[in-house]
């Protein structure tokens, strides 16, 4: 039987600081939503601090990294403001993203090939400082090589582009987008690197990424908050880690 590693759920909860923001007070608490979803099984905590802060706040960034008992992810931009930042609260490890002030969500995965004189100090600062890092980019052969050879030792692929096409019904285009995922997390693999993969899943496109053993880590969040608002947030997550689960089940029996 092939060795499939452990495929970890990262909770993204960006989006109860949204709702929190719309009406400016302190409830729903992102905290609060984290602590529960580690209870229900999620095995590390997203959050993304933009430069508008229009949804994750510095203090929240502080309460998490001082309430969780899992491992803190950081999304953010290579700015130096962020890397103080990220710098002083230490978590566990920083996504880098890009980030374009108009945009809804992360459009696409950071230009890493152009990008490089750019990123090159950002990732070497965050490493000398015990932060894990990650590059969030597309699933492009020429992307992940570059990743690997700026040091970092995670990569993000971003599956938007699937999931997009996936949930708008256009098969072949979503089947393309796929494969396109596939030969990115061997490529990352065979280059050394720690493949994780998010953006847009739900419990259809988390089951079917499980399958892929060379993937180690999940980040999902708009869609678990969605259903939360249903079914509340630990049937949410304990939905995603089955599904997750039957993925991985299903391929390693192939
Ligand atoms: N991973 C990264 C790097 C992201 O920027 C986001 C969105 O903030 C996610 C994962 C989660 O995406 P979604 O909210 O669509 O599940």
């Amino acid at each position: 039987m092939a060795h499939h590693p452990k495929l970890r759920l990262g909770v993204n909860v960006d989006h109860v600081a949204t709702v929190r923001n719309a009406r400016g007070g302190a409830r729903p608490d992102p905290v609060r939503a984290a602590l529960m979803a580690i209870e229900a099984g999620a095995d590390g905590i997203t959050a993304h601090l933009r430069e508008d802060r229009r949804h994750i706040r510095d203090d929240d960034m502080e309460r998490l990294k001082a309430a969780i008992t899992k491992p803190l992810n950081f999304e953010m931009a290579a700015t130096e403001q962020m890397l103080d930042i990220a710098l002083r609260i230490k978590p566990h490890a920083c996504c880098l993203v890009p980030e374009k002030r108009t945009e809804r969500t992360t459009e696409g995965g950071l230009d890493v090939i152009g990008g490089q004189g750019h990123l090159a100090p950002y990732i070497a600062e965050l490493a000398r400082g015990g932060v894990r890092v990650s590059l969030f980019i597309e699933p492009d052969e020429e992307a992940i090589l570059t990743a690997a050879a700026l040091k970092a030792p995670v990569i993000e692929l971003h599956t938007g582009s699937w999931c997009h096409a996936f949930e708008n019904g256009e098969a072949a285009r979503a089947e393309a987008e796929f494969q396109r995922i596939v030969r990115g997390a061997r490529t990352a693999r065979a280059a050394g690197l720690e493949c994780h993969a998010g953006h847009g899943l739900d419990f259809e496109t988390a089951r079917r990424i499980a399958a892929l053993p060379e993937i180690v880590e999940l980040n999902i969040g708009h869609f678990l908050m969605g259903e939360a608002l249903f079914v509340g947030l630990p049937k949410a997550i304990a939905t995603m880690r089955a599904a997750m689960d039957a993925g991985r089940a299903e391929a390693a029996r192939s």
